[in-house]
């Protein structure tokens, strides 16, 4: 018989069995729909009608005029700052806690991101530390709605209009977000959302840009369709730009996702309240701080502090691996963007001039203090643990056993800080 205290690490009983992934979700709704878009052999979007239909069913429960799908969030990005008419010698603030597209669409366009640190709760963008980088240079800024926290979008706003600087929203985490009962996307020239495997609607790839300006829809579609107006024609390339089209089966699969998509929400808000409640007492765990202002979090990851002092000082990789050992799905957030080395060793370089180059942070020796805090303490649950209570009862008897069991065995806490 496995002893039911020993950690699942060192061989004990796991509280939750691993039974393979979790995510994504899908019923016989994805299935007849791809069964359907096969038959119809009708496989691309300029001649099909299921990207289209998503496109406006997308838009729609975003509040927003236009929706135009793209191949995935990262291309998504790139074709809206064209769109926004940024490129060579422009800044762009954004914040130093994402994944890298945020950034690499920056670089792609030929633009300097600048990055900020965030909010030590929100993990969003620090609006003192935005304003402060604001200078001649700075176009536009890309707040990222980490985690489905909208970033607050008020003070944003603000100094967009004072400074004339076009916001382009990174809503890869946060479909259906909302920020004083405003939904994230429309706020700026446009909002990019991304529908990669690990997303809230999934078609294991995909994208989404959605802006209420007529023009600046036309320019995305002209930039990710052949440089070809939405009605399509064979060979009018009229406009620069390239192909970044999702396929009809994309549409298919995605137009399911977002028929479930607003019970899972509410499903998530509720249950992320109810594991918050769970959670407060914990010793040696700090919940974050959500904004009052937030109307909708969409709880792409559900994050809080791990206080190692509580757990033998042992860094937070031994403690996610513990956890994970328990059947509990966690990660870190991300690192901290100017300590990647496409950043920090400016690998980057062969796209630029010498003269561009010149004027470029110098990513290596910048120093982010919230977000260095955050990448060393934060943990992340992955959103499907939210849907079900069976999946995530079981976190805040998983960390206490851990924090038990540290105590009670002292003699194992050595090899764990050999683990790297
Ligand atoms: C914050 C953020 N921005 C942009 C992207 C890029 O989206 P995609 O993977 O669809 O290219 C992702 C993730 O994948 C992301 O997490």
């Amino acid at each position: 018989m496995k002893k039911t205290n020993e950690l699942a690490f060192f061989g004990g009983k796991p509280l939750r069995k691993n039974n393979g992934p979790l995510w994504p979700v899908f019923s016989k709704h994805e299935e007849l729909s791809l069964v359907k878009t096969l038959h119809s052999k009708i496989w691309w979007r300029n001649e099909g009608t299921e990207l289209r239909e998503f496109e406006r069913e997308f838009s729609n429960f975003h509040d927003s005029e236009y929706g135009i799908s793209v191949a995935n969030g990262t291309l998504g990005l790139e074709i809206a700052l064209l769109a926004a008419g940024i490129g060579r010698n422009d800044e762009i603030l954004l914040p130093v806690m994402s994944f890298y597209s945020t950034a690499m669409a920056v670089i792609n366009v030929n633009a300097i991101p600048v990055f900020t640190d965030v909010d030590p709760e929100s993990l969003c963008v620090d609006i003192e530390d935005l304003e402060s980088k604001i200078n001649s240079r700075t176009k536009a800024i890309i707040p990222v709605h980490f985690a489905g926290h909208s970033s607050n979008m008020g003070e944003i706003l603000k100094l967009a209009r004072k400074h004339r600087l076009k916001i382009i929203e990174d809503c890869a985490h946060a479909q259906g977000a909302a920020w004083e009962k405003n939904k994230v996307g429309h706020f700026g020239a446009g909002g990019v959302f991304s529908f990669q495997n690990a997303k809230l609607m999934t078609a294991g790839e995909g994208g989404m840009i959605l802006t209420d300006r007529k023009d600046f829809y036309e320019k995305c579609v002209y930039l990710s369709n052949c440089g070809r107006t939405d009605k399509f024609k064979t060979y009018q390339h009229v406009s620069v730009g390239t192909n970044a089209r999702m396929t009809e089966f994309q549409g298919a699969v995605l137009l399911s996702q977002l028929s479930r998509f607003k019970k899972q929400l509410d499903v998530r808000t509720r249950n992320a309240a109810l594991l918050r409640k769970m959670m407060a007492g914990l010793s040696g765990i700090k919940l974050m701080v959500v904004d009052k202002r937030v109307s909708s979090h969409s709880n792409y990851m559900f994050i809080f502090k791990y206080l190692k002092e509580h757990f033998a000082g042992l860094p937070l990789g031994v403690f996610l691996k513990l956890l994970l050992a328990e059947g509990i799905h966690c990660s870190t957030i991300y690192p901290p963007l100017n300590q990647l080395p496409v950043f920090k060793d400016r690998l980057f370089r062969p796209r630029f001039r010498d003269d561009e180059i010149r004027v470029m942070p110098d990513y290596k020796n910048e120093s982010f203090g919230n977000a260095e805090e955050s990448f060393a303490s934060v943990v992340s649950i992955p959103h499907y643990f939210l849907l079900e209570e069976k999946l995530f009862r079981n976190i805040p008897e998983a960390i206490e056993k851990i924090r038990k069991y540290l105590r009670g065995n002292p003699q194992k806490i050595k090899s764990l800080r050999k683990l790297k």
